[in-house]
């Protein structure tokens, strides 16, 4: 990968949430691309965290696209209200879902950029179908539910064949991953192809402050 064209994607996950709005926009200062929001309904994963109400107050902070991440087990009922509260991309699960292509038209015809994510024991090839439909793949590189979990390193022979992938059938699809990615794990994954990191811990909860640490993580992948 280009690492010109590595972008970062702030996990508000990690965020301190009494300081949410300024510590989005500490982020966008410090040359963040887009934040990344996830959704989890206690149910698709073992937790529960934030609703569309987060993405609205976030919506007059920040011009950043703001990223959804959707862990909840029917998105399709949730589409329209994210997009409404100022989503500017859908990010749905492979998992679970059986009718995925649906989704993704859905999200498509709300007007928003779609992404099909895929947990760690989900192979590569389940994409080859829906790739040409989406703006972007993320794989999971972390079993999702929980922030500040071990990077898998098994994932980055997939990050590979993803990336092989997008080049053959989607040229531009963005790659992202997300789960354990820090200064150490961030070259790997650019390595392996991945032009999208998602970081709660490593930027949120860094002891010298979210721009040093978005600071690290660039350099890292430089
Ligand atoms: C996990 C979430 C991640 C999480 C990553 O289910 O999808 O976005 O915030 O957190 P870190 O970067 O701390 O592993
Ligand atoms: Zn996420």
């Amino acid at each position: 990968m280009d690492k010109d064209t590595v972008k970062l994607a702030p996990s508000i996950l990690a965020a301190d949430f009494a300081r949410l709005g300024e510590q989005v926009k500490e982020a966008e200062k410090a040359g963040a691309d887009r934040i990344h929001v996830d959704v989890m309904d206690g149910h698709f994963v073992p937790n529960i965290s934030m609703g569309p109400v987060i993405v609205q107050s976030l919506r007059p902070v920040t011009r950043l696209p703001l990223e959804t991440h959707l862990m909840i087990s029917d998105p399709d009922l949730f589409l329209e209200e994210f997009a409404e509260a100022g989503s500017d991309s859908l990010l749905v699960h492979w998992e679970g879902n059986n009718n995925l292509h649906r989704t993704v038209q859905r999200v498509k015809a709300l007007g928003k950029r779609a992404g099909v994510v895929i947990n760690p024991a989900t192979p590569a090839s389940v994409l080859e179908e829906i790739l040409p439909d989406v703006d972007q793949v993320l794989v999971m590189t972390v079993n999702p539910g929980f922030g500040a979990q071990h990077f898998i390193h098994a994932t980055l022979p997939k990050i590979r064949r993803v990336r092989e992938m997008i080049e053959q059938f989607k040229p531009g699809c963005d790659l992202a991953v997300d789960g354990g990615i820090d200064p150490t794990t961030a070259p790997l994954v650019v390595e392996a192809g991945a032009n999208v990191l998602v970081a709660g811990s490593a930027i949120f909860r860094a002891s010298k402050g979210i721009a040093a640490a978005m600071k690290r993580l660039r350099a890292a992948v430089e």
